[in-house]
């Protein structure tokens, strides 16, 4: 049977990352390569009373249908979350969402044409590149460095592309870079999107886990002119498989994002809104919040001083100052993937760099994640990678 699938299906059968995080999964395998957050940090007695407590009190409600944008009680709790991260705002601003995976499908979904082009850091989330290509994206990338997306990248890529609908920025501890974008530029991106009149898409989920430096406005925080959408999610605070997410932006917007979601899944799951608000009533996420930041510090320290007492000389890292990513580049490397094959051959899983790039790759880069290994695990694990790093460095000298 063939089937006759749309333009959004990928073509052909191969699925290169989830093939990468199947062998990942292996239990002899050591992997860096996913991006999860340290399990035994969920509180799950917490989580219990809560969702004991909701279906005592509001049982019927908890399994009913209910509204597109959002139970109150959670778009409360958001709004909230929102104060401290220096956006003032109010419920008609926010749609609660499935994930933030569900923001990035419906903004592509309600403003990429076939051809349109989206501009994006090099490199960024995989997974918002999959979505914006299923749109028929035209992607634009632009450089980083240490400081996040660069501006003079930026401007051009905005002259050179006058009808980009969508800049899709990460812009602090970024994945896959772990970088953060300086004050400097964010005031420059908030400009440019109202001089060039070109939608941002901030998604900011790693923002709250920050160990280092200091905390950044958001790019929505600065935006007077409603160029910016704002994207945050419970995901990495709290729980990524209760599937909560928001997107905060203009009313006139959430009225457009509400009725998107309502033809892709009618409404968020009630259960898992009622839960959460009531978990963040009685609880203080800021609590929850440090201890995960404390744990991922010392995984991160770990990582990096194993990073740099093992790895060859040349191999460059970012030095994250929060989240759950490092970058890595190996200068002479032209395919990240045998950087890939050479670790599991060692029994380690990185990502390979090449699927974080909308068009032209940088070769020799991969992510690494540092959250969901146990401390005694990370030297040994380095060790090897640094093995395979080597191996692949010499087999590319002597071509
Ligand atoms: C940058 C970025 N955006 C969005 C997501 C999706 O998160 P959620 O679990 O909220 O759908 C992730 C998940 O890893 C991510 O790294």
């Amino acid at each position: 049977m063939t089937y006759k699938f749309s333009k959004r299906v990928p073509q052909g059968d191969t699925d290169a990352v989830g093939d990468i995080l199947k062998v990942a999964g292996d239990p002899k395998v050591m992997s860096f390569a996913g991006g999860l957050p340290a399990p035994e940090l969920f509180p799950v007695a917490k989580v219990k009373q809560a969702a004991d407590k909701v279906l005592d009190e509001k049982g019927p409600a908890a399994l009913q249908y209910g509204s597109s944008q959002g139970v109150p009680e959670l778009r409360d709790v958001i709004l909230k979350r929102l104060e401290v991260e220096g956006i003032h705002t109010d419920t008609d601003h926010i749609m609660v969402a499935t994930g933030s995976q569900q923001s990035i499908d419906l903004t592509g979904k309600m403003f990429i044409d076939e051809g349109d082009a989206v501009i994006v850091e090099d490199p960024t989330y995989l997974t918002a590149i999959d979505v914006f290509r299923s749109y028929g994206a035209k992607f634009v990338g632009v450089d980083m460095d240490e400081d996040g997306m660069r501006m003079d990248s930026l401007e051009q890529a905005l002259k050179d592309n006058p009808n980009a609908k969508l800049i899709y920025t990460v812009p602090t501890f970024q994945n896959p870079t772990g970088r953060t974008m300086t004050l400097e530029r964010r005031k420059k991106l908030v400009e440019l999107a109202d001089k060039y009149d070109v939608m941002v898409l901030e998604d900011n989920p790693y923002g709250a886990i920050r160990w280092e430096g200091e905390n950044l406005p958001s790019l929505k925080s600065m935006d007077t002119t409603n160029h910016v959408i704002y994207m945050g999610t419970m995901s990495k605070i709290f729980s990524p498989g209760l599937r909560l997410g928001w997107v905060v932006a203009d009313p006139k917007l959430i009225k457009k994002y509400t009725m998107m979601k309502q033809s892709a899944d009618l409404h968020t799951d009630s259960l898992a809104q009622y839960v959460c608000a009531e978990y963040f009533k009685e609880n203080d996420i800021n609590d929850h919040i440090k201890a995960i930041t404390a744990l991922y510090h010392k995984r991160e320290q770990l990582m990096v001083k194993a990073i740099d007492k093992y790895f060859p000389k040349g191999v460059k890292h970012s030095n994250p100052e929060g989240g759950m990513f490092l970058w890595v580049m190996v200068p002479g490397v032209e395919d990240s993937q045998k950087l890939f094959d050479a670790a599991l051959k060692r029994n380690v899983a990185i990502v390979p760099g090449d699927p974080f790039f909308g068009n032209a790759t940088i070769p020799g880069t991969f992510r690494m994640n540092y959250s969901n290994t146990p401390e005694d695990k990370i030297e040994d694990g380095v060790k090897r990678l640094a093995e395979a790093i080597e191996e692949v460095m010499s087999v590319s000298a002597t071509k």
